[in-house]
């Protein structure tokens, strides 16, 4: 056994499956496994946050909070991991300090070990309460940045942020390269860095999507990093984690070896191999394994690439995909380079598709004038001037803390709810509501009356 070993983090409950099979496991494919996979030694399990919440409820008929609570009975050992979007909790604009708060504590009350908290900006400012929050519960707190690729993107930048995380209290620090941009070189020198700047564990999130993960987990490994992100082979690859069993292998007997018995893993695999199979037969998914190696050039993570083909074709300007491609690192520039993660991608993707379909800022969409002027955080570099000028046409700037200017909310959905029928509602269900209304209420409508 290695006296470093490195650590686990074992996506295959929700990121694999996320990235794979479009979040739509169900709770009752997983129970089965949680026993065995309590036993493997991982790290950590990532099995709730990130787009499951939704999901659950708008495609399971599941309550995420009785998810949660059902791992947490099997998994007694293992701390299970979720990933939220700091003031954005799991949606998609930003909710009051008193939604965040109380779901903070109720995610950990419920059964989540180790908050993993990032803005889509890497603006800290919209991290600083569900830091704090997450903090008090007595949760292992990790402040995450996401990793993206622009003049104004150094190691430096992101050592600065990592400093900044560490100082607000987070236990590790992720690398979140959720396009798999991050080149293994790259990984060795900003691990090396992290590594030099910070004394907390450093953990790499990547997604083989461009195919150099695995590589530039084997280089980060080399500089020293503490714990990678791996996925179950099933649910591993293409635009989700390097596998499990692939790393535990290569790891043996070295220095880091991870010291999991990789035989322990097969059957698990072997588990949701078949749960994939079932998963794409059902709600008709291709589940096929690719690499997008576009992604290298354009920096774009392959499904926005899909969705702007897409968003041509229904106007019948497919011929345009050419521009389109060029405009969108265009686009992000004058943005002042948002790393290309929800929500920005979207807000970037749709500025660049309405410059090509209309002409540059002729038509711009809502988001992107709140984007320009500070309502979602600080961008990583300063707006383009003139494009400035076009966007906001004279919209006040928002400097300060954009949740500053958002009242209480948990009182007025309590009563919201109330006034539909639902008076003696959990607070849990309460969130629910809070964060996707309408999907709540249909899932309430079914399940609670
Ligand atoms: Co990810």
């Amino acid at each position: 056994m290695s006296n470093n070993p490195v650590k686990i983090m074992e996506t295959v409950l929700r990121d694999g499956h996320q990235s794979l099979a479009a979040t739509r496991m169900r709770t009752s494919d997983m129970i089965e496994m949680l026993e065995k996979l309590d036993d493997v030694g991982y790290f950590s399990l990532e099995a709730w946050g990130g787009a499951t919440f939704d999901s659950t409820l708008r495609f399971l008929n599941e309550d995420p909070w009785e998810r949660l609570r059902t791992i947490r009975k099997h998994v007694t050992k293992t701390p299970i991991q979720m990933l939220l979007r700091g003031q954005n909790i799991l949606g998609y604009n930003h909710y009051a300090d008193d939604v965040v708060t109380e779901f903070v504590k109720r995610a950990v009350d419920n059964g989540v070990g180790v908050v993993r908290i990032f803005d889509a900006l890497n603006d800290v400012r919209n991290l600083e309460v569900s830091m704090r929050v997450a903090k008090e519960t007595g949760a292992h707190v990790q402040g995450a940045f996401v990793y993206t690729i622009s003049p104004f993107h150094t190691i430096d930048t992101f050592v600065k942020v990592a400093k900044d995380l560490v100082s607000m209290g987070a236990d590790s620090i992720c690398i979140k390269d959720m396009a798999g941009l991050l080149a293994p070189y790259v990984a060795y020198d900003l691990v090396k860095a992290l590594k030099a700047a910070v004394n907390v564990p450093i953990d790499i999130h990547s997604h083989y999507t461009s195919g150099m993960a695995g590589m530039t987990y084997l280089k980060a490994i080399e500089a020293g990093v503490d714990i990678i992100d791996c996925a179950l082979s099933p649910f591993a690859m293409g635009s989700s984690q390097p596998a499990t069993e692939a790393l535990v292998a290569a790891l043996e007997n070295t220095d880091r070896d991870t010291g999991i018995a990789k035989e322990k893993l097969f059957p698990i695999a072997d588990h949701f191999r078949t749960v994939k199979k079932n998963v794409a037969e059902t709600f008709k998914l291709n589940t096929a394994i690719d690499i997008d190696t576009k992604v290298l050039s354009f920096q774009i993570p392959g499904g926005m690439l899909s969705n702007f083909l897409n968003q041509l074709k229904e106007q019948g300007m497919a011929d345009k995909y050419p521009e389109m491609l060029e405009e969108m690192p265009k686009v992000r520039a004058d943005l002042g380079y948002p790393p290309l993660v929800t929500p920005t991608s979207q807000i970037t993707g749709s500025m660049a598709a309405f410059n090509v379909m209309f002409g540059r800022y002729k038509v711009v969409p809502r988001e992107v004038k709140d984007l320009a002027r500070g309502k979602y955080g600080r961008t990583p570099a300063p707006l383009n001037p003139e494009v400035a000028d076009l966007i906001l046409q004279g919209e006040p700037l928002i400097t300060h803390r954009p949740a500053d200017d958002i009242e209480p909310q948990m009182e007025k959905l309590t009563k919201e709810l109330a006034e539909k029928g639902y008076p003696n509602a959990s607070v849990e269900d309460i969130l629910s509501y809070a964060l996707f209304p309408d999907v709540a209420l249909k899932f309430f409508e079914a399940n609670r009356k």
